[in-house]
C-alpha cells in the first residue's frame, strides 16, 4: 500500500516534470530566429531573395542592444547611438567575429519594448511599422541578416537586427563556429545560444527537486 502511494507520487512528479519541460522549451525556443524568418517571409512577398542567416552578425547584433539595454524611451525608440568603431572593436572580438572576414553592415533596425512580444509583432509593431524601416528590410544589396534580442522577464526588451551584403558565409567567420563566445543574457539568430537574463531555469528546478524527493522516498527506512 505504501509503497503504491510512493509509486504514484514518483508519477505525479516526473510527468509534472516532463510537462514543465516542454512548456520552457516551448516558451523558450529562440525568438530571433523566428524573427529571420519573419524578414525572409516578408522579402519573399516581394520577389526579393532569402537572406543568409549569419550568427556573426547575430552576435554582434546582441552586442550592439546589450549596450542599450536602459535606454528605451516612449515609443519604441532606442535611445543609444553606440560608435562606428565598436563594431570592430568590441563587438567582434566579443563574438570572435574573425577580424579578416569582417564585412560591410548596409543597414540596421532596432527597437524596444516594455514587455515581451511574441516576434510576428515585435516584427509588425516595434522594428517595421513605418515606410522607411520597411525599404530598409527589402534593400536589393542585402545578403545576410542577424538578429539579436535582450530583455528581462518584467521587460524592457530590445531587438537589433543587422543586415549586410556579404559573401554569405565568409563574412562575419565566427572563429571555433561561436564555441568560444561567453554568453550568460540574451539571444542571437543562426545558434541555439538563448537566455532570457533569468538566473535559473525551471527545468533545472525540477531537477532538483525530483532529485531530492526521489531520495527521501526512496531510503530505506
Ligand atoms: C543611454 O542613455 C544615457 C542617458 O541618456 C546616455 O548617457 C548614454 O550615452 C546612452 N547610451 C548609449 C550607448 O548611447
Ligand atoms: C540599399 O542599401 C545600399 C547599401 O547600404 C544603399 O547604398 C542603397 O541606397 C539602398 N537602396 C535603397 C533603395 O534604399
Ligand atoms: C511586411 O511587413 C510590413 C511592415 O510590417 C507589413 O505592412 C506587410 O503586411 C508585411 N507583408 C507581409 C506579406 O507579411
Ligand atoms: C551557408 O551555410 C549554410 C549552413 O552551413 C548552408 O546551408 C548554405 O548552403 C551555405 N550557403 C552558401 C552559399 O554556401
Amino acid at each position: 500500500m505504501m509503497m503504491k502511494k510512493l509509486f504514484c507520487c514518483e508519477w505525479f512528479i516526473l510527468s509534472h516534470l516532463l510537462v514543465a519541460a516542454y512548456v520552457y522549451s516551448k516558451e523558450h525556443g529562440n525568438p530571433t530566429n523566428d524573427l529571420v524568418d519573419i524578414i525572409n517571409k516578408n522579402r519573399t512577398v516581394e520577389k526579393l531573395p532569402q537572406l543568409n542567416d549569419s550568427p556573426g552578425l547575430g552576435c554582434m547584433a546582441l552586442q550592439y542592444i546589450k549596450l542599450c539595454e536602459g535606454n528605451c524611451t516612449g515609443g519604441n525608440a532606442v535611445n543609444c547611438k553606440p560608435p562606428e568603431d565598436d563594431f570592430t572593436e568590441v563587438f567582434a572580438p566579443n563574438c570572435g567575429v574573425e577580424l579578416p572576414t569582417f564585412g560591410t553592415i548596409t543597414g540596421h533596425i532596432v527597437g524596444c519594448q516594455s514587455k515581451y512580444l511574441e516576434p510576428s509583432l515585435a516584427f509588425s509593431r516595434v522594428l517595421v511599422k513605418d515606410k522607411h524601416s520597411l525599404s530598409l528590410l527589402r534593400n536589393k544589396s542585402h545578403t545576410e541578416v542577424g538578429v539579436g534580442m535582450v530583455g528581462v522577464h518584467k521587460g524592457p526588451f530590445f531587438w537589433c537586427i543587422l543586415f549586410s551584403n556579404g559573401q554569405t558565409n565568409s563574412t562575419f567567420v565566427l572563429e571555433n563556429h561561436g564555441a568560444g563566445i561567453k554568453q550568460n543574457k540574451g539571444c542571437f539568430s543562426g545558434s541555439s545560444i538563448c537566455s532570457w537574463g533569468q538566473n535559473i531555469n525551471p527545468v533545472f528546478l525540477n531537477i532538483v527537486s525530483l532529485g531530492i524527493l526521489s531520495f527521501l522516498l526512496l531510503k530505506p527506512l
